[in-house]
């Protein structure tokens, strides 16, 4: 069992900084030998080259530093897809939610129906017609669909990665009107937070597993930390309270690795300067750990 990791030093497409040091502080919460204990053969391919100010940063304001985040997408596209052509498992370190518009380009490369996981409290369905912020982070998951400016949906030079049908997202708690639009009007399938209370986590992956598991040939799981509440991951830039816990996660992570469906995965939105030590980037580093098949016994 292969698994090569990509640091996606990122802080671009939102306000707050430090979220580029996200790949270091996981890296420093042991990642690698976390991953190494549970049997895999671990390669550590450094980070993405990312630019530090975009050359064209006060262009357009509905598409904060579009240039510098789209280069930085296409090389991670471009590295994740070689990963999966030398039958390696891409996990990629964030950097803010961005960055998932390079990922699964590159996964997308690779199957014809990907799947995707994304544990998130937003959406990240906004368009730069849409988004309240202009923040490129609010993005990724609708450019992935297909939705949004053509640079950021033609990164890898085709569209669309993923089909709304191939869609789950969990942990949902903070949609803007326009992203809500377009889960209506695409039907895609979305775990609230009052799902997640209602039905229980158990049920929450079990269905998910099983909407996924018939129609797709691979999945993607884009986590972001602050998909986990606050109080258990602080360190992230846009906190929304009443988030999934710790606990819950975990037992999502160890279904999703007992269900086998998983191909590739990215932590995201882990930020070192807003932290309580290093809190949020341990808490990541556990979830990879259940994510991969650690056991207790
Ligand atoms: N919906 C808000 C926006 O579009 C917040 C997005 C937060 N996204 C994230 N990846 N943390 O600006
Ligand atoms: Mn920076
Ligand atoms: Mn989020
Ligand atoms: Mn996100």
């Amino acid at each position: 069992k292969k698994l090569s990791i990509i640091g996606m030093p990122m802080d671009l497409g939102q306000m707050r900084r430090g979220v580029d040091m996200g790949p270091s502080a996981m890296r420093y919460a042991d990642a690698v030998k976390r991953l190494e204990s549970i049997g895999y053969e671990v390669e550590d391919m450094g980070d993405i080259h990312v630019d530090h100010i975009d050359e064209e940063r006060n262009v357009q304001p509905s598409l904060r530093n579009l240039k510098a985040i789209t280069k930085a997408a296409s090389r991670l596209a471009g590295c994740v897809d070689s990963i999966i052509k030398k039958g390696s498992f891409p996990l990629v370190l964030g950097g803010d939610h961005s960055i998932a518009i390079g990922t699964l380009a590159g996964a997308a490369q690779n199957y014809d129906n990907l799947g995707v996981i994304w544990y998130d409290a937003h959406g990240d369905l906004n368009t730069d017609e849409t988004s309240p912020t202009g923040n490129i982070h609010g993005m990724p998951l609708a450019a992935s669909l297909g939705f949004g400016h053509s640079q950021l949906t033609g990164v890898g030079g085709f569209h669309p990665k993923v089909k709304p049908e191939n869609v789950v997202i969990i942990g949902a708690r903070d949609l803007d009107q326009g992203e809500r639009d377009l889960i209506k009007e695409h039907s895609i399938k979305v775990y609230t937070m009052h799902e997640i209370d209602r039905l229980g986590m158990t049920k929450v992956m079990e269905e998910t597993i099983d909407y996924l598991k018939g129609k797709t040939d691979g999945v993607h799981l884009s986590l972001d930390l602050d998909g986990l509440d606050p109080h258990d991951a602080p360190g992230v830039g846009t906190p929304v309270l009443g988030g999934i816990s710790y606990r819950e996660s975990h037992l999502a992570m160890e279904m999703l690795a007992e269900s086998e469906i998983i191909t590739s995965a990215e932590f995201v939105e882990v930020n070192p300067i807003l932290d309580e030590k290093n809190k949020t980037a341990e808490v990541a580093v556990a979830l990879m750990g259940s994510l991969f098949g650690e056991k207790l016994l």
